[in-house]
């Protein structure tokens, strides 16, 4: 049940950019879900690909890496009406927008996010369109959301998400909520995606708010 005034959620965020990177660390789910909630929100996304995060998508999702993603996209029930349609890079084109900070955006997320993949952050090593884009990202006093999934944690870790926390990044673990009783999957992810989407200042209607 929603409840409050009904607002275009597609006017407000028309205007905000997104980057979405998926790197190979389990739960390529939230990543679709992000960019799923995104679109619907009316949001422009970037999608950069690692290497490793295309075969955990092929293992997890049944991504096939030689069709298009945005046709596995469809599959996962985002909708391209062909005005919001995701631009989709990897990891190796290092050339890419994001890859500047003359490109302008409105907050990057990579999720899941990798150990390596965050310590790569933790110490500015941009080798790959993902990290350096992070890099950039931090340089720039840019919104960066971190989604690590490893369990337990290290203390290499624990350290490396200190120093990406010092550095400006917000370490958001997929640790989902239960309060609102999800049902599916999908809603379970759902509530680390809604959380996310907070961050990024998009407004979304995923899941009830406490309170509301
Ligand atoms: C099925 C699968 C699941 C994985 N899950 C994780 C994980 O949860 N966390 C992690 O840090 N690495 C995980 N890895 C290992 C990473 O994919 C590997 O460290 C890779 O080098 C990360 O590269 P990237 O950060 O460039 O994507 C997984 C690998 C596979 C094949």
């Amino acid at each position: 049940m929603k409840t409050g005034p009904i607002i275009n959620q597609d006017s407000i965020n028309q205007d905000k950019t997104i980057v979405v990177a998926i790197s190979g660390a389990s739960g390529s789910i939230y990543g679709v879900r992000l960019i799923k909630a995104l679109i619907d929100s009316g949001c422009r996304v970037l999608i950069i690909l690692s290497n490793a995060g295309q075969k955990v998508l092929a293992h997890e999702m049944g991504y096939d890496p030689k069709k298009s993603f945005l046709i596995f996209l469809e599959k996962q029930g985002v909708s391209l009406d062909g005005t919001m349609v995701p631009e989709i890079f990897f990891q190796d084109e290092i050339a890419a927008a994001p890859a500047s900070g003359s490109f302008v955006h409105h907050g990057m997320v990579v999720v899941p996010c990798s150990m390596k993949t965050l310590s790569a952050v933790a110490s500015g090593y941009g080798d790959n369109l993902i990290t350096r884009s992070c890099d950039v990202s931090l340089k720039e006093k840019r919104c960066l959301v971190l989604v690590p999934r490893e369990t337990p944690f290290g203390l290499i870790h624990l350290e490396n998400m200190t120093r990406a926390t010092r550095a400006g990044a917000v370490i958001l673990p997929p640790n989902p909520s239960f309060y609102t009783f999800p049902a599916t999957i999908e809603d379970l992810v759902d509530t680390v995606v809604a959380r996310i989407m907070d961050h990024l200042g998009i407004v979304h209607d995923l899941g009830m708010r406490w309170g509301s």
